[in-house]
């Protein structure tokens, strides 16, 4: 089986990681090797610029967050994605590229041909094969990460804060993204509950594994 590169997308609290966790270990549970990454943060390195990047405490210049976003990406891509793909695993990858055309893009206000320099100079052109973006309201994302905050006591990070608009831009890109390449980028309905929204990521990731890998699904006894 050749690899299988997955992204998982939307804004801040749509619920993503939780999703990408119970799809990650379903497919471990059917035999398959599926790689749960992220970014920032995927790497020794990218551990690093990410607590740079999101510490809510830093002033960071919007080009240095951009070209930082890049580097993690860069060493990212290089040292773990690419690798693993040639091994002929699945990544699964809690955020990539489209997340610095809506975030960086469409939030900060940076051309679009920049950013998609930007993006191919880090990836040297690898796409997912598949991304799944979160869909659910701004306000409903904001009581969200609202709530995670309470519970566990955190601050948020320096981009959770920014306010509603920013994160209505951010929405509006992922979903333009999703008209642009139906085929590569599918929305997901995220307003259910973790069950709902899990059921229908197992039926797009399942017969996106049986159309292109091969893959077949060994349900779990
Ligand atoms: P995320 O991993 O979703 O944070 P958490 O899991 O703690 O909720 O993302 C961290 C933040 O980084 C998020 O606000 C989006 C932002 N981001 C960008 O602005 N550009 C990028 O290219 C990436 C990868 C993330």
């Amino acid at each position: 089986m050749t690899g299988a590169f997955l992204t998982f997308e939307g804004i801040d609290g749509c619920g993503k990681s939780t999703q990408l966790r119970l799809i990650a270990s379903q497919l471990r549970l059917r035999g398959l090797e599926a790689i749960a990454t992220r970014e920032p943060g995927g790497t020794a390195l990218g551990t690093r610029l990410r607590a740079a990047l999101l510490d809510a405490e830093e002033s960071v210049d919007p080009l240095a967050e951009l070209l930082i976003f890049a580097a993690d990406r860069a060493q990212h891509v290089k040292t773990l994605v690419r690798p693993a793909l040639e091994s002929g695993h699945i990544v699964l990858s809690d955020r990539y590229a489209d997340a610095t055309i809506a975030y960086q893009g469409a939030g900060r206000g940076f051309p679009a041909e920049l950013v998609a320099q930007v993006v191919e100079l880090a990836t040297g052109g690898l796409k997912p094969d598949l991304t799944l973006v979160f869909d659910l309201s701004v306000a409903e994302c904001l009581a969200r990460t609202r709530r995670r905050r309470t519970d566990t006591g955190s601050l948020g990070d320096r981009l959770e804060s920014e306010d509603a608009a920013f994160h209505m831009r951010v929405r509006d890109a992922y979903l333009e993204l999703a008209q642009r390449e139906p085929e590569r980028v599918r929305i997901i309905d995220a307003s259910g509950s973790v069950d709902e929204t899990h059921v229908h990521v197992t039926e797009v990731v399942t017969e996106f594994l049986e159309k292109n890998t091969g893959a077949r699904s060994q349900e779990p006894e």
